[in-house]
């Protein structure tokens, strides 16, 4: 070979090598977070390593090895840092630190030092929106009209009746707006007045904020999740939002929230986050409420450069098990073409068993539920507890109520304790989570739904997650293979294959409560009957052999299998 040629290669191979490692960690061609299964968890509920009756850092530390055992490859942990705890974290205090309830920084780093031993990522969750009106930079911005921090919050003079500026309505009840009577001015707060929000019109805000996730990458963090996104901005003219008819559970009017929400300049914040995110091979996830698909699409980012992980939350709000409705709402995600997050509850919402459950059949439930999002092609968020068939345990009376919009909505809002109360380790009081009285009773099916309980039964709910995960694990074709929709017109039973390198992983899943029998073309997907091997499934079976392929199941069955050519 000429000297110039050899020059050239070698050229060659260094750059593209350093260009593999740096962009595409975990070959083949998919960023780490494509391949991993997330899972949320709240961290006053998770573990209580000093029982004091709420979950700390060192409780997250000894349960590492639950998590990874499970099949998790991330952990986002709900709020942890310095705050008065009115909205239960998502009122921060302090960015930089961990609220003393939860432990230390030390702490902090030990948790990620356990993680990464376990290959357990931990994301922090960004409350980007609003800060606590205790943060520093809030009592400094509240302390006189001239102060260098005034322009960190929205301020401004009310009505000459002395009102509030606009007809702005905080999401959590009454206005948006809150006197402050040394200074003679309104502040604005989508959310509690506790937490103003932040100007992100100001560059100095901008910088602060991307300087803390700066802050956490540099202690190990492997990215966020970026709390209510779409309430970043407001118009600067503070027009009058629309009022609709009625009226919501505070009694207030309801209004379109045009002016105050979902402005375009939040993709602007996405762009700059991200690029901070991209110098530290992170990821965003997002809080991104959304009205339809395109609306979900544009959070990816016109040129792929804002968040790579924004939750599909209109799934959440199928509400009922139907194949139909998730038959559409998986198109719609697949049409986007881009990399779909899957989830169905969190800590804002009624936990998935309750929401899907018929009350009979919810063991049976919550294993078809999890068949389908642990299948789809894209990333999943699990949410604690899930994968024990956690039920709500909505408070029954007022005086019980812990979150603040369930004490002023009450009873048409009961508030989101119910979704929130401690994971359940046991069967031991308390659910073996403290031995003192927890800050959120159990509901009573902690007795049989809880992780001692769960991992000697084959068919607990937990062990089928942990046969689902486990295949996803191992299953390239599960996180490599594109989504193809089978029998599209059937009402009751939802069936796709993953489809990879001429192998597929076929999917079949009874959303109804009738037993039932699908035909299914494999010949015309080109592939044969002749290879079905089941992988995992409840009470169904495969009658192997002839085409079509015919596929029994009794009630919420669930019928995985892999087909070879
Ligand atoms: C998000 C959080 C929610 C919180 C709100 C205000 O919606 O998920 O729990 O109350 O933001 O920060």
């Amino acid at each position: 070979m000429p000297r110039n040629t050899r020059i050239l290669a070698a050229v060659f191979l260094i750059v593209s090598a350093t260009f593999m490692s740096a962009q595409k960690p975990d070959a083949p061609g998919h960023e780490w977070w494509k391949r991993a299964v997330f899972y949320e968890l709240y961290p006053r509920s998770f573990a209580d390593s000093n029982n004091d009756g709420v979950g700390d850092l060192n409780g997250i530390t000894s349960k590492m090895g639950y998590l990874r055992d499970l099949g998790v490859d991330a952990i986002w942990i709900s709020p942890c840092f310095p705050s008065p705890q009115v909205d239960f974290g998502y009122d921060v205090s302090d960015y930089e630190n961990i609220d003393p309830m939860y432990g230390t920084l030390k702490d902090f780093d030990a948790m990620a030092a356990e993680g990464k031993k376990k290959g357990v990522r931990i994301i922090l969750d960004f409350v980007v929106n609003h800060s606590s009106d205790k943060h520093p930079w809030f009592i400094e911005s509240s302390s006189s009209k001239t102060n260098p921090k005034r322009d960190w919050y929205i301020w401004r003079d009310g009505k000459p009746n002395g009102g509030p500026p606009n007809n702005w309505m905080s999401t959590f009840g009454g206005s948006a707006w809150k006197l402050d009577v040394r200074t003679g001015q309104f502040y604005y707060h989508y959310f509690y007045a506790e937490q103003p929000d932040l100007n992100w019109r100001n560059p100095e805000v901008q910088k602060a904020m991307y300087d803390v996730t700066r802050f956490w990458y540099k202690r190990g963090v492997s990215g966020f999740r970026l709390d209510a996104v779409d309430t970043l901005f407001e118009v600067p003219d503070l027009r009058d939002n629309q009022v609709l008819e009625g009226k919501n559970a505070y009694g207030d009017p309801i209004t379109d929230e045009k002016f105050n929400k979902k402005l375009p300049e939040v993709h602007d914040v996405m762009r700059g986050l991200r690029k901070v995110a991209d110098e530290h091979g992170a990821v965003l996830i997002g809080e991104t409420w959304t009205d339809d698909i395109a609306e979900l699409k544009e959070y990816y980012g016109t040129k792929n450069d804002e968040i790579q992980m924004p939750m599909n939350f209109m799934f959440t709000q199928v509400n009922k098990v139907s194949a139909t409705d998730f038959r559409s709402q998986i198109a719609a995600a697949e049409s986007t073409g881009q990399w779909p997050v899957w989830v169905i509850s969190n800590h804002d919402i009624v936990r998935s068993y309750n929401r899907y459950g018929d009350g009979k059949n919810n063991d049976a439930i919550a294993k078809l539920m999890a068949a389908m999002y642990l299948t789809l092609r894209g990333t999943p968020i699990m949410y604690y507890g899930e994968e024990l068939g956690m039920e709500n345990n909505t408070p029954k009376r007022k005086e019980d109520v812990q979150d603040p919009i369930g004490r002023r909505g009450w009873p048409e809002e009961k508030g989101r304790d119910g979704e929130r109360t401690p994971m359940q380790w046991s069967d031991a009081p308390n659910a073996g989570f403290s031995t003192v009285k927890p800050w959120l009773p159990v509901p009573n099916s902690y007795k049989t739904h809880n992780v001692a309980t769960e991992l000697k039964d084959p068919d607990s709910v937990l062990n089928f997650y942990k046969k689902v995960l486990a295949l996803r694990h191992t299953n390239e074709v599960l996180t490599e293979g594109s989504y193809v929709p089978l029998n599209d017109a059937d009402a009751k039973v939802l069936a796709y294959l993953r489809k990879y390198e001429g192998k597929a992983v076929l999917v079949v899943l009874n959303m109804s409560g009738a037993a039932h029998e699908v035909k299914l073309d494999l010949v015309a997907q080109g592939l044969s009957n002749a290879n079905v091997q089941e992988l995992v499934s409840t009470a169904s079976k495969a009658q192997k052999g002839n085409a079509p392929l015919k596929v029994s199941l009794q009630p919420f069955g669930v019928y995985i299998a892999e087909i070879t050519k």
